[in-house]
């Protein structure tokens, strides 16, 4: 899975396709602290291998990591600065709810707030759905960026006392 780079003083503003999902019901904000064991949860539930990145993410206050919800209900999620620092991701959106819009303004909220912190690109390491990334943020292959930071992983099993 190689890692991409997003151009940040390159994004258009992500408030309008925001403000369209609102219109839809669905709203796309930062996380709060107090949400952390909800969003956890979703995360343990349906992404398992990301959960340690989401509590990274929730580390800082306010937490760097977006979600979005329908009435109350969660429907995904995203993180940055959670892996490694000027990193995007992880992020998931509840299978019957993708292409919906959202992915990609959690990812744009994401973005907007890297440029914030001052960083001019970002990097999306270990993609999946490189196209995603290209849609949504013009989002580039890194060449010779496989395998990247995610190598030599432990197995799931270690540390858990079995
Ligand atoms: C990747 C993911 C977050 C995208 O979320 P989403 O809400 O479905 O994405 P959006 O609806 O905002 O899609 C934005 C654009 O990307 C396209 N797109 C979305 N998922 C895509 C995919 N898997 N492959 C190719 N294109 C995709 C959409 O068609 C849309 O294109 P458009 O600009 O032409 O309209 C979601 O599919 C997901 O949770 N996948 C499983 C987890 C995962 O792979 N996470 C990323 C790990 S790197």
């Amino acid at each position: 899975m190689p890692d991409m780079i997003v151009n940040l003083y390159g994004l258009a503003p992500v408030s309008p396709q925001a403000q369209a999902l609102r219109d839809s019901g669905v709203v796309c904000r930062r996380a709060e602290s107090y949400e952390r064991s909800v969003v956890l949860a979703f995360v343990e539930r349906l992404f398992p291998d990301w959960a340690d990145e989401l509590r990274a993410g929730f580390a800082a206050v306010p937490p760097n990591v977006y979600i979005a919800t329908e009435a109350g209900t969660l429907l995904g999620f995203a993180c940055y600065n959670a892996t490694r620092p000027d990193y995007f991701g992880p992020t998931g959106v509840e299978a019957s709810q993708r292409r919906r819009g959202i992915g990609r303004v959690l990812l744009l909220q994401c973005l907007e707030a890297l440029r914030a912190q001052g960083y001019a690109y970002a990097i999306v390491g270990g993609v999946g759905p490189a196209e995603f990334y290209e849609k949504a943020a013009g989002a580039t292959l890194i060449p010779a960026s496989e395998p990247g930071i995610y190598r030599d992983r432990l197995n799931r099993s270690e540390g858990d006392g079995t």
